[in-house]
């Protein structure tokens, strides 16, 4: 009885210890690749960023040429993107319709 104790108390803070190493060495793996990206991203500029947003969250129920086929001023663009928010929960934040609603008016907007 009591060795097994023993056992159990010396094998577990190994197994603990093991479970705890592993996800601490892969930590910084999974961080190190998108620093790039991140640090690339704020000299690309907002309206790039509001073209990556468009294209992966616009693009899930119809072409994105529902949007860019047509011209609207930022008031109509921002009106249709609430709406769209408004289609899927919690698919596009507010933060990044702003962005989107900017994006659009800026490429697709009436002059
Ligand atoms: C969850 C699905 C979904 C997502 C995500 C979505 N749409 Fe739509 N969209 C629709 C549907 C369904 C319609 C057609 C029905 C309607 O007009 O209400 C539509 C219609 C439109 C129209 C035509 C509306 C009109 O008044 O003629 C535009 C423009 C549009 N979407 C742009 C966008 C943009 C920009 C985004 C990203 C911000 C987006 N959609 C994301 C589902 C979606």
């Amino acid at each position: 009885m009591r060795l097994r104790y023993a056992v159990l108390c010396v094998l577990s803070p190994l197994v603990l210890s093991l479970a705890t190493g592993c996800s601490k060495q892969e930590a910084p793996k999974q961080e190190a690749p998108p620093a790039a990206p991140a640090a690339a991203a704020p000299a690309a500029g907002g309206a790039a960023e509001g073209k990556a947003l468009f294209e992966q969250k616009c693009s899930v129920c119809h072409p994105l040429d529902r949007a860019t086929a047509r011209k609207e001023m930022k008031e109509k663009w921002a009106s249709i993107v609430k709406d769209m928010q408004g289609k899927k929960a919690d698919w596009i934040s507010d933060p990044d319709a702003a962005k989107i609603v900017d994006f659009l008016a800026a490429e697709h907007g009436k002059k």
